[in-house]
């Protein structure tokens, strides 16, 4: 260990008031009731606070913002469960405020109501003889820390199982493709036993199935390498609706396609974001099966704002998709799992098709969530950057 010099301490200074000649700093002006309330208000965080009577003293404009509340003049001073109504998950909290001895510091919670995640830490307030007086609850929006934690350990988990896939994906293929011809050539064999036929053809449309999904798990766990282009979003659209009716029939279902007039060029890739769109025109399909409408539309959008309480840039300029189908809905127990790989309710599914929707909306820096309702139908929203700035008109 090498000496250092040891710094001399600096002779203690004076508290102001004990030599009046010294120049110290200026006298602070007087902190009102109003400087309090400022500083609570312009909090980066959001801050609730209430008293111990259960009524609410202070609420910031970033906790109405993520509880999804609007702000009334009659808040502050009534009763929180009736300004909370809508957050039954944070009316819970914090009434254990005052029944709990620790109280939860840095906790998560999932709110119910909008899917948000906030990081929270709950507090007494005392007065000066100690007592509780009330409590406080500051927290932060975390959906946006989550969603980016969520999408590093995909591409992790992707990174080894990936190679793993990829290889026995490409071994599979090529035994597949024999059986396929080497079933062709027996039937040609067998044309008087329209059994064996059957069966043949039974044969044939298993490995058929087979290969589709050895294909999509090769496309799923492919990087991805965007071809970026000027990239007509009408044109994609086009071509989606073609691709998704190659592989499933439309049967009585009416697709519409609608596109705002003059909706610019985007910068991305043709094929893949023929592929985003196709196999949410394909699941709407599956999921209609025969009978019902798809509407598709396109418009220019204001962007998509993150989710995070701190951002306040202006949102870039976007294109948003839709595809809205009225079939059966998706069911509130699975509505978390449908991007995940592999996740399917269908017989014969992959898992695959939304999984690789998200990862090239992803490669593109765009956004993709849905709305469903049982008995109603889904409707999937893609937002997608334009990247370019401004864009070019058509
Ligand atoms: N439009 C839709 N309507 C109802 N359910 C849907 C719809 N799109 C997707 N799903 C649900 O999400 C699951 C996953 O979809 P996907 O990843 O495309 O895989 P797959 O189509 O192979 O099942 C489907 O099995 C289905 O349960
Ligand atoms: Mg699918």
């Amino acid at each position: 260990m090498t000496d250092l010099p040891q710094p001399t301490p600096a002779p203690a200074k004076p508290r102001s008031g004990a030599q009046p000649a010294a120049p110290g700093p200026s006298p602070l002006p007087p902190v009102g009731d109003r400087f309090f309330r400022q500083l609570v208000e312009s909090m980066r965080n959001g801050v609730l606070a209430i008293t111990r009577d259960g009524r609410v003293v202070a609420m910031n404009e970033v906790a109405y913002r993520v509880f999804n509340i609007e702000p009334s003049p009659g808040d502050i001073g009534a009763p929180y469960t009736d300004v909370l109504h809508d957050q039954p998950d944070v009316v819970r909290i914090l009434g254990t405020a005052f029944e709990l001895q620790n109280l939860p510091n840095r906790a998560e919670l999932r709110l119910k109501t909008s899917g948000k995640v906030i990081g929270y830490t709950l507090s007494h307030v005392r007065d000066d003889a100690g007592e509780v007086i009330g409590a406080s609850l500051f927290f932060k929006d975390l959906t946006l820390v989550e969603q980016l934690e969520e999408r590093e350990r995909l591409r992790d988990r992707l990174a080894t199982l990936g190679e793993m896939a990829a290889a026995i994906a490409h071994e599979v293929k090529n035994p597949l493709a024999g059986i396929e011809v080497m079933a062709g050539l027996l039937r040609r064999r067998l044309p008087d036993s329209p059994e064996a036929q059957g069966l043949i053809n039974d044969i044939i449309a298993e490995a058929k199935v087979a290969n589709a999904i050895v294909l999509e798990v090769l496309d799923f766990v492919r990087p991805i390498r965007l071809q970026v282009e000027r990239t007509s979003i009408p044109q994609v659209l086009h071509d989606a609706v073609t691709t998704a009716e190659r592989k499933a029939s439309r049967g009585g279902v009416s697709i519409t396609l609608n596109v705002q007039e003059q909706l610019p060029l985007i910068q991305a890739d043709h094929h893949q974001l023929v592929q985003v769109f196709s196999n949410l025109i394909l699941n709407a399909l599956e999921a209609l099966n025969g009978t019902g409408t798809i509407a598709i539309t396109a418009v220019r959008g204001e962007g998509y704002v993150e989710p995070s309480a701190e951002s306040r840039r202006p949102a870039p300029a976007t294109v948003v998709v839709e595809v809205a189908d009225t079939g059966p809905g998706v069911s509130p127990e699975i509505l978390d799992r449908v991007f995940n790989p592999f996740f399917t309710t269908k017989p014969q599914g992959s898992g695959l098709g939304l999984a690789i929707v998200r990862k090239i909306v992803d490669a593109h820096n765009g956004h993709i969530d849905f709305t469903s309702t049982v008995g109603q139908g889904t409707r999937f929203r893609v937002t997608l950057p334009l990247e370019a700035g401004e864009g070019w008109l058509q």
